[in-house]
């Protein structure tokens, strides 16, 4: 019927991956491939520092950018003198608003899906400035040194105007955006406001998350050339290596075919490697002169050209009945945002799926802010989402006297609250009993500042970790077997370290029967089949299902090859399974034909097949989200007020696990964002000048070792059966929760209540 057609697609190619009862069974891998912790295969040229990063291609002739930028946020350029900068030593070209060659303003990220844009703003097209760092000068020069030293030497003034930025008063003229990454931007459902007057218990509280910028270990850079036949070369650091190239294409007036993207190597991404400033300025000095241009940001110049996660101002409110359910949830706020972008900071989305209420109120408004553009960073929305309503969920119980897993138990939704869809797979709650049990949860006491060792006053926090599966559409596989049985899959992805290569060749390997050893994964280039986002937590989805539309093509090729003489002869596509380096009937042993005999007979050195992955629309009758439960100890100096994480556990529901090694370092790697985020991180906007005032590492403080304690991580490992290979994206989730977890671990140690991330420790004394 349908619905297994459907299931069959989206799973895998054969019959017997299906449990008795219809129930497909994703766990099946021939060759054991999936499921099992294989190291990165990326890993031996990253040690070795075989693999070239997007700032290391190299090139003859190269010339070495320099960026200078504004110091004001908003207003026009006066005086703008360049001629010491042209004639310091080594100067190749300077170029600024009078000498740039004209260019479209980029087409935007999520306002065009084919988009990767970070905002609309014309590019250095006139004298108008739009955020504080914004560049108005590129320095192209022989060597870095001599392009940074003619950077300090270009000379400006300017004329101010008015800008936006004060977060209280663009708050208080703050508008509903057209839709919330294609959601409505206000859900209502009842009379939450009534509900929440009326209730026995309430709690209705404001919660404040700063601005927090990328920090990727690798800056933004890229190498860029033209052709003498007009083609155009970008070595990028980027994960959306299409939506670069069609951005690009618009921008310069070219045809797609006249760009060619690579991108093999990524030094973390997080949302933040997308098409910024910094590589169409690099494009347009290389076409004034004639020269390959490397630009590679500083780290100021990540601050300063590249946005993050933006300022939210979040209410959340909840209105429980005397039984522990809830009346009424009310989650509403404000994020900042520009007027040239469309990164609402979806922070409201994780209450439109948690928890069983009675009534809705949930609204997104945005606050216009002259700054540069804010962007996705893992979780955007979801991440400082989940610190205001998990935050949120920890006070009611604790006004309660529930302990705040059991007030979870009593809210647990029995299909999707806010659109009554099924959930696909939810195992929260397993994912709440085996966390508590692994983390000694029971060992809490639920009255705050009960544990003191001299002066260190310790507590337990918990909080919901959950993000959404998507998978994107328009992603293309071609697989090549040859005659040595070998495959090799092609698809323009992308590995930024997070593992891509390595699951798709376990998948790959057990869709094709093969060893592995014997697949290939070839990534990172527009010149092959185009490739989705990676973003969203969705690149492994989206490759695997192209993967299995290839897949089911090859072997329809294969048939058409074998002959009478074939083990195979006469059977049909369903009857076949891919199986031991070839093909055999899925029930008869004796019918089956390596790909090695395959091939040989027919005299074919390699067979390809290509196809786009099909979207099935049925799973969008079913909200498939991806859970946990995240488990934080603190200690919290009573003198000084210093947080120091003392234990951590993540316990995760996210379907299939295909590789548990690469898995535990995505969970892991989240969890760490997540501390920073929680008690580091933030970024410094001086709301007198626009300017963010700590645009280095020495001021913006990510989690280093000494902050990250032992961080375990499990999970319930049950597949999703909508999902490909059963698994849901797991590059997002782990930093979801982090935030309440932690701010409910200092209420437990300290009884002190933080609503303003981060929780530094001035807030705490
Ligand atoms: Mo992510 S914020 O979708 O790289």
């Amino acid at each position: 019927d349908a619905a297994q057609k459907i299931m069959q697609t989206a799973i895998g190619l054969a019959p017997e991956r299906w449990l008795p009862g219809g129930t497909p069974d994703p766990l099946i891998g021939r060759h054991g491939a999936i499921g099992s912790s294989v190291p990165r295969v990326d890993g031996p040229r990253k040690v070795k520092g075989e693999a070239p990063f997007a700032a290391e291609v190299p090139a003859r002739n190269m010339t070495y950018a320099a960026l200078v930028y504004s110091t004001i946020a908003r207003g026009h350029i006066a005086t703008l003198e360049t001629d010491a900068a042209q004639a310091a030593p080594g100067v190749v070209l300077v170029m600024t608003y009078r000498n740039a060659p004209r260019m479209a303003p980029p087409a935007v990220f999520m306002s065009d899906p084919r988009a990767a844009g970070a905002s609309s703003l014309p590019v250095m097209q006139d004298d108008a400035i739009h955020w504080n760092g914004e560049p108005i000068a590129v320095i192209l020069a022989e060597t870095q040194e001599q392009a940074d030293h003619a950077a300090t030497l270009v000379r400006v003034t300017y004329t101010e105007e008015a800008a936006s930025t004060s977060f209280e008063y663009a708050a208080a003229h703050a508008h509903r955006p057209d839709n919330v990454l294609g959601e409505p931007a206000v859900i209502e459902i009842g009379n939450a406001e009534a509900a929440l007057a009326e209730a026995a218990h309430k709690i209705d509280r404001t919660y404040h998350t700063p601005r927090y910028s990328h920090a990727a270990i690798e800056p933004h850079a890229a190498t860029v050339w033209w052709e003498a036949d007009g083609q155009l070369i970008v070595h990028d650091a980027t994960q959306m290596l299409n939506g670069t190239r069609w951005t690009l294409a618009g921008i310069f007036g070219l045809k797609e075919e006249q760009i060619r993207i690579l991108s093999p190597f990524v030094g973390g991404g997080f949302g933040g490697k997308a098409l910024w400033n910094h590589q169409i300025l690099a494009i347009a000095a290389s076409r004034l002169s004639g020269r390959p241009v490397r630009v590679a940001l500083s780290r100021e110049g990540v601050f300063r050209v590249s946005g993050g996660r933006t300022t939210t101002r979040q209410r959340v409110a909840l209105g429980a009945r005397a039984d522990g359910t809830l009346s009424a949830l009310i989650h509403t706020g404000i994020a900042a945002m520009t007027a040239y972008n469309n990164c609402p900071e979806q922070f409201s989305f994780p209450a439109r799926h948690l928890y069983a209420a009675g009534s809705f109120k949930l609204e997104q408004k945005v606050a216009d802010i002259d700054m540069v553009a804010n962007t996705f960073m893992r979780a955007p929305g979801e991440s400082v989402g989940t610190f205001a309503l998990e935050s949120a969920i920890d006070e009611l119980a604790d006004d309660m006297g529930l302990d705040p897993i059991e007030l979870r138990r009593r809210i647990e939704p029995a299909k999707d609250p806010t659109s009554d869809h099924p959930f696909s797979s939810r195992h929260l709650l397993d994912a709440y009993a085996r966390g508590a049990e692994r983390f000694g949860w029971s060992a809490r006491s639920p009255t705050p500042r009960a544990r003191r060792e001299g002066e260190w006053l310790i507590g337990m926090g918990v909080a919901t970790a959950t993000y959404p599966y998507y998978r994107m559409p328009g992603g293309t596989a071609r697989i090549t077997l040859t005659r040595a049985g070998h495959a090799c899959v092609a698809m323009a992805s992308h590995e930024m370290g997070m593992g891509t290569a390595t699951v798709q060749v376990q998948a790959t390997a057990d869709r094709l029967g093969l060893p592995l050893t014997h697949v290939t994964f070839a990534y990172g280039d527009t010149a092959l089949p185009p490739g989705t986002i990676a973003g969203g937590s969705s690149q492994t989805a989206s490759i695997a299902a192209a993967v299995t539309a290839a897949g089911e093509k090859l072997v329809s090729a294969l048939l058409k090859l074998v002959g009478n003489a074939s083990p195979l002869a006469g059977l049909k596509a369903g009857d076949i399974v891919a199986r031991d380096g070839g093909l055999g009937h899925r029930a008869l042993a004796d019918r089956f034909e390596s790909y090695v005999s395959i091939l040989s007979r027919a005299n074919r050195d390699q067979v390809s097949a290509e196809a786009e992955a099909p979207m099935p629309l049925e799973v969008q009758k079913y909200a498939m989200h991806s859970y946990g439960a995240q488990f934080c100890e603190v200690r919290v100096n009573a003198v000084t007020g210093e947080t120091r994480v003392s234990r951590f556990l993540g316990a995760f529901d996210t379907g299939r696990i295909v590789n548990p090694r690469t898995a535990a370092s995505q969970f892991r790697g989240g969890i760490i964002m997540g501390l920073g985020l929680a008690l580091t991180e933030e970024t410094l906007f001086d709301e007198r000048t626009g300017r963010i005032m700590n645009a280095s590492l020495a001021e913006y403080h990510v989690p280093v070792h000494l902050d990250v304690p032992e961080i375990d991580v499990i999970w319930t490992d049950t597949p999703d059966p909508r999902a490909p290979l059963g698994a849901h994206g797991i590059g997002e989730i782990g930093i979801t929760g982090v935030g309440a977890a932690v701010a409910n671990a200092v209420y437990n140690a300290t009884g002190r209540r933080i609503r303003d991330l981060p929780i530094t420790l001035d807030k705490l004394l």
